[in-house]
This record gives C-alpha cells, structure tokens and sequence, in this order.
C-alpha cells in the first residue's frame, strides 16, 4: 500500500532520501546511556550493514574516549560516512577533523531563549560566528553539514539569514532541528520548503519527540523536499527520543515509495542489537519492532492472518526481520490454537483443538496470562498419552571453552536415544549444530532458514521462546520452542519443526 501518486500530485518529494543517524551521538544522550568504544564500534558496524548513509559517531571534542570512538569508527572504512557533532568553536572542529572522520556537524543555537539564555550572544555576533567557523572547518577540507539548534523556536526570517550566510561561507548541507519537540507536521513542512527555496541546499529535519510527532514531523520534513532525515535506531535520545530509524524508513517505502539505501530485513536485529547495549528495552507496542508489532491474540484476526497476512498486517514482518507471533488468550479461537500447536509438533484432531480451546478461555476468564508453556501443559493433562510425539529432546548439555561452545544433546526418536554433539562460537551456534546434526541423521538434509529467539512475556521457569524456520524436503516449515537457555530453547524448537514434519508424513501430506 503506497500513496506514492497520490502524494507525488501535491509535493516535490525527493527520489531518494538520505539517512543520518546519530544514534550514538544524540542517542548516546539518552539519560543512563554510556557506550563503550568497542560497543559503539559494533553499533557502527551493524548500522553501516543496515545502510544508513552517514553516521554520527560522537562529539569528538567531549572526552578521550568519545574522540577515540569516533576515531576509531572512521578508520573501520566502513560503507557509511562518518561525522562528529561539533560546536561552532575550533578546537571542536580541529578534534573532529584530527579524528579522520568524513563529515563534520557544526551547530549553534538560534533561538532568542538559546542566545540570550545559553549563549549570551546577540544575533549578529551568532552568524559572525557561524560564518567564521564553517570557512575554518572547510579550510580543513571536510563536510560541513550545518545545525540552527532550536530552529523551529526561531525568528523564521533570522533564521533564513544565517542559513543564507554559513551557504555563502561554504556548508554543504544544512539541518533543521526541532530541539524541543515543538513543530507541527505543517509547519515542518513549510519550513524545509523556505530552506530550500532560499538557499538551495539539501536540507536535513532532525526531530526530538517529546510531544510524540517526531516521525510525523520527519515525513513532512520529506514532503518539504528534506533529502537527509536524522533519526536514531529505537528512536532513543535526549528525554522522550528522537525520530525512530525503523518508523521513518518503513514509512518512506512503504507508504511514500520514495527510495533510501536502507536493507529493510536487518532493522530487527539492529534495534535488538542497540536495545541490549544501550540497556534500553524495546518497548513492546512500538512500531515495526516492538513485540506486539506482529502479533496477534484475537481469533478473528487470526484467523484472517493465517489466510491471508495482509488482512491484519500492513507490512510482512519478513520485510523487517521480524516474525508473526500468534498469542494465547481469551480473545484466542480453533485456528491459534491449531497453528501455535503445529509449530509446537502437537498436530490435534479438531475435537481435541476444541477442547485446548475450551480449557484456554477458562483459565483465561479467571484472569490468568497465558503463556505458550500453559498452552502445553493443558495439552499435556487433557490429551496426555494421546498425543503424538516422535522425537522428545530428553537432556542437554553446554560447555564453553576457550576455543568455543560445544552442546551434549540426547533426543529420544520413537523409542530409541540419540546422542549428538555440536559445536559453534556461542551456546545458540552449538546448539543448532547439534539439533541440525541430530535431525539430518533421521530425516536427511534439512536447513536452516532463519530463527528468532524473544524474551517470553509471563514464564519464569523458561524465560526463553524461540522460532525456528526450517526446510525440508521442499516444506518449508515453523516450529517453536521454550526453554530455560537461549541453547535449550533452540533445540525445542527444532524437535518442535521435526515433529511438524514427521505427523505432516504420517498423513501423507505435503509430499
Ligand atoms: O536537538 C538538537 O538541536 C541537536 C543539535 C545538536 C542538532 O541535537
Ligand atoms: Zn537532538
């Protein structure tokens, strides 16, 4: 679904958009956030791999280790071009040069509270400034992409003056920031376009959120024609955030089809990958890459997802490395529950889904959350011995060693043990070589499409859920796990797709 002509009819939007990222310079300023060099370094790396165009790496001039950061970022030859924020003062531009980085971030304050209040500057002595300080950066030979902090709480004539002014002395791009949030999608939206119209140069929208319009704002920064829109992963930043990467970037293809570098399927593992170093969790009603992004309780909107995804999802969540999530609860019906328990290996006669069903509403109506470990166990005590299994993981085990990770895995297969062992650099790695081992032994080659593995919403005992996609002879095939280690919960999972598989076989279907 795109408005692309629609909205090609009534703005110049740009053919391709640009995306700054700053995740580790304002999304670093997030209260409580303090990275490492070598977590900042693969931070870089990860978004460089997403496609981001131009990363702020830091604010060289702060500290020993944020000039390292930035130095070592922009020695990393990455695919992205590397910036460091800097003030209009020089020793901040000569840290910011000295560090070898690729473009540099000049801001001042334009705003009359800023000036007065922060600067203790009058209007002139500001642009004098400015001008000064971009033909000194550029007499340096780098980019000079220029801020007006506070922008949108500025004297809009005032501040076409300075833009005009840093143009003349030489900045390559400018940016508007809307530092406390304020702008209105309109008034974004006009003020790109006098940018624009009065300068000439590509214009960047960097939005904060703390009246929750940063990705309205950003878009309609784009619909003013802003080529460049600085974002962070998670949209984490100074007090409420800054404009979210992953909501942007959906929006711009999926709903403007405008073009941007960005590879959409690796924005799930960027956002977990910046949730778990930052320590700022993911909340699960965000969008694109909250948990409850995909999933789905109501049984009418299962039930039409199962047939036909789009009627409940606008995106498939392939598209941004995310996963469909059928949830368990009240509002469940026959098709969750049918579904989740294939992806279980429990594949149960209509009569018996019916009765899962009834038992599930019940605990449920008493206010009970219902995990996918619940779920199991009323399969267990109402269908007990009837149900078929083939393969039961019976035992693991994971050792680390210096030269990697090695897992001990007993499967019972119709009777019989088998003993495997895998080994991989981690846990996860070790364990999928062991089920992988254990499965191809039985079934022959089978391969690993991909996996997920969440943090499960309501079980202590197995905190770990897990999703594993795996082809088989030509099926294609889900299976689910729950676990106490990510390790243990990979090889459920597995035994979970196997036995899938093996009742699919036993009727004769799929075949
Ligand atoms: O929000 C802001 O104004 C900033 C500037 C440094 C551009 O982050
Ligand atoms: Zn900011």
């Amino acid at each position: 679904m795109s408005w692309k002509s629609f909205l090609e009819g009534v703005y110049a939007l740009p053919s391709r958009v640009f995306f700054f990222d700053t995740t580790l310079r304002d999304g670093e300023q997030t209260p409580g956030v303090a990275l490492r060099v070598e977590e900042k370094v693969m931070i870089a790396e990860a978004l460089a791999d997403l496609g981001v165009d131009v990363i702020e790496a830091g604010f060289a001039v702060v500290s020993k280790g944020e000039y390292e950061s930035v130095k070592r970022i922009s020695g990393l030859g990455l695919s992205a071009k590397i910036c460091s924020l800097s003030r209009c003062e020089k020793r901040d531009i000569d840290a910011a040069v000295d560090t070898g980085c690729d473009w540099v971030h000049l801001f001042i304050a334009t705003s009359e509270l800023h000036m007065k209040y922060k600067l203790g500057m009058e209007r002139e002595h500001v642009v004098e400034r400015a001008v000064e300080m971009v033909e000194y950066a550029k007499s340096r030979g780098i980019v000079v992409h220029f801020s007006a902090e506070d922008a949108t709480r500025s004297d809009p004539d005032f501040l076409m003056h300075i833009y005009k002014s840093v143009r003349d002395a030489g900045a390559d791009s400018l940016d508007i920031p809307d530092t406390v949030g304020i702008a209105l999608p309109h008034v974004m939206r006009s003020l790109v376009m006098r940018t624009k119209r009065e300068t000439g140069l590509p214009v960047a929208v960097h939005c904060h959120d703390d009246m929750g319009l940063a990705t309205a704002n950003t878009l309609a920064g784009v619909e003013g024609g802003a080529e460049i829109v600085h974002v962070t992963v998670n949209g984490i930043g100074e007090r409420a955030g800054n404009t979210s990467l992953e909501e942007v970037a959906v929006a711009l293809k999926f709903l403007y089809g405008v073009e941007t570098a960005i590879n959409y399927e690796k924005i799930a593992k960027t956002s977990k990958l910046v949730a778990r170093l930052t320590g700022i969790p993911i909340p699960k009603n965000k969008a694109v890459v909250g948990d409850n992004a995909f999933s789905h309780e109501s049984g009418i909107h299962v039930h039409g997802v199962i047939n036909n995804p789009a009627t409940y999802e606008p995106i498939m969540p392939e598209q941004v490395g995310m996963s469909r999530r059928i949830i368990i609860g009240k509002h469940s019906g026959l098709h969750s529950i049918d579904t989740v328990l294939r992806q279980y290996g429990y594949v149960l006669a209509a009569n018996e889904v019916k009765e899962v069903l009834n038992r599930v509403k019940e605990i449920a109506d008493s206010g009970h959350k219902l995990g996918d470990q619940e779920l199991l166990q009323i399969v267990n005590e109402l269908l007990g011995s009837r149900i078929m299994r083939p393969v039961t993981l019976k035992g693991f085990q994971q050792i680390t060693t210096e030269s990697g990770d090695r897992c001990l895995a007993e499967f019972e297969v119709n009777g019989e043990m088998l003993r495997v062992e895998g080994v991989g650099n981690t846990p996860l790695e070790s364990a999928i070589d062991a089920s992988l081992k254990a499965f191809n032994n039985i079934l022959g080659d089978i391969q690993l499409i991909g996996y997920s593995l969440f943090a499960s919403p309501y079980e202590d005992r197995h905190p770990y859920e897990a999703e594993v996609v795996i082809k088989i002879d030509g099926n294609t095939i889900v299976g689910k796990g729950i676990g106490k280690t990510s390790g243990h919960t990979i090889l459920n999972a597995m035994s979970s797709a196997v036995n899938q598989y093996l009742s699919i076989l036993s009727r004769g279907i799929g075949r």
